[in-house]
């Protein structure tokens, strides 16, 4: 079940709480750019404009840049690239990296967070031996925000820590953010662009790391990955004008979410951890059936059972708008109200 997304839970007719994309069109300053490159397509795509784009937006030389076909395209070239042969990936998260390492022939270790510390990195034993490392922050589907300084501690010599920045540009002025950090040995930033800006469809991501780092994952990255409509988009989402606005919508999204959280809260509901991206995770008895009531009433939420570490009763909510979140959240009452009548 590790290959299972959240885009299998939507069809038709249901309002989408699985998918963790902002749901509203792309800006025009983002769309004209991508649209404008669709004249180009009969060169091959040159990703030196935006790589030297992404390196300015985060402080770093263009060789600490590589672009992928999203960050999913990246977590596949870990293996291929650095062999690793110990990795371990920090539990419950997105369940690609551990996937991709898999396919690759890799045995991985999974490091649980536990529930009763609310899945912080607090007591998370992690085997000196191990040489590649793969944690997520903001981290998908617990939303947990992990100190900066934390993340920081895990990375040592003779080890590559990932860190999967997905979802970082939803947190207003990313503190967390390891994206900027060249002082750290053997880190590797994973970003993407589908979350915020809606692009899902579009497949751009990128990592951040050291050069020698870098050039290893290049030369198992796929030739001509990144299209010319993505390249267009990478440059565009770089400027400081983009990560103006970012910072803007991730601001709207901390109001939207404590919103949700405050009506989960008076609807009795358990919301997980102190949630800090645009999703919050939830605990109800029964979450297999509360989960089909609700696609019968119209709402089609994230499974919880196919993240290791979680179980059935788990469900991902994704933040939309305050009226849609209401709706939901009443709708949510009934059937737990109805469940344990
Ligand atoms: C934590 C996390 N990382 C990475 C990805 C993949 O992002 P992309 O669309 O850039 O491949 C996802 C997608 O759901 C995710 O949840």
């Amino acid at each position: 079940m590790l290959r299972f997304h959240g885009d299998a839970e939507i069809a038709p007719g249901l309002v989408d709480l699985a998918v963790n994309v902002r749901q509203e069109t792309p800006p025009s300053w983002l769309t004209g750019p991508i649209a404008a490159s669709l004249a180009h397509l009969a060169r091959y795509p040159d990703p030196a404009e935006a790589t030297a784009a992404i390196a300015a937006r985060h402080g770093r030389p263009p060789s600490e840049v590589l672009l992928t076909a999203g960050a999913a395209q990246a977590f596949t070239l870990l293996g291929p690239a650095l062999r690793p042969r110990r990795p371990v990936v920090v539990h419950p998260q997105f369940t690609e990296p551990e996937a991709a390492l898999r396919t690759a022939g890799h045995d991985v270790t999974r490091a649980v967070l536990s529930e009763a510390h609310g899945f912080v990195l607090k007591n998370l034993e992690i085997s000196p031996e191990a040489d590649l490392l793969v944690i997520g922050n903001p981290t998908n589907p617990t939303s947990v925000l992990h100190p900066a300084e934390d993340l920081a501690a895990l990375t040592r010599d003779g080890r590559v820590t990932v860190v999967d920045e997905a979802f970082a540009d939803t947190v207003p002025g990313e503190p967390e953010s390891l994206a900027g950090r060249r002082d750290l040995p053997g880190l590797l930033v994973i970003r993407s662009l589908t979350k915020t800006w809606g692009l899902a469809g579009l497949r751009i991501g990128y990592v951040l790391g050291p050069a020698e780092l870098i050039e290893r994952l290049r030369e198992h990255a796929p030739l001509w990955s990144v299209s010319t409509p993505a390249l267009a988009a990478a440059i565009a989402c770089a400027s400081p004008r983009a990560v103006d606005m970012e910072r803007e919508i991730a601001t709207r999204l901390a109001a939207d979410r404590a919103h949700l959280v405050a009506a989960l809260e008076r609807a009795g509901v358990a919301v997980a951890g102190r949630p800090a991206s645009s999703f919050v995770l939830i605990k109800v008895p029964g979450g297999e059936s509360v989960r089909a009531a609700l696609r019968e009433r119209g709402f089609a939420v994230r499974r919880g059972e196919t993240f290791p570490g979680l179980g059935p009763d788990w469900l991902r909510i994704a933040v939309r708008d305050t009226a849609t979140s209401d709706a939901f959240v009443a709708v949510l009452s009934d059937v737990l109200g109805g469940s344990t009548c």
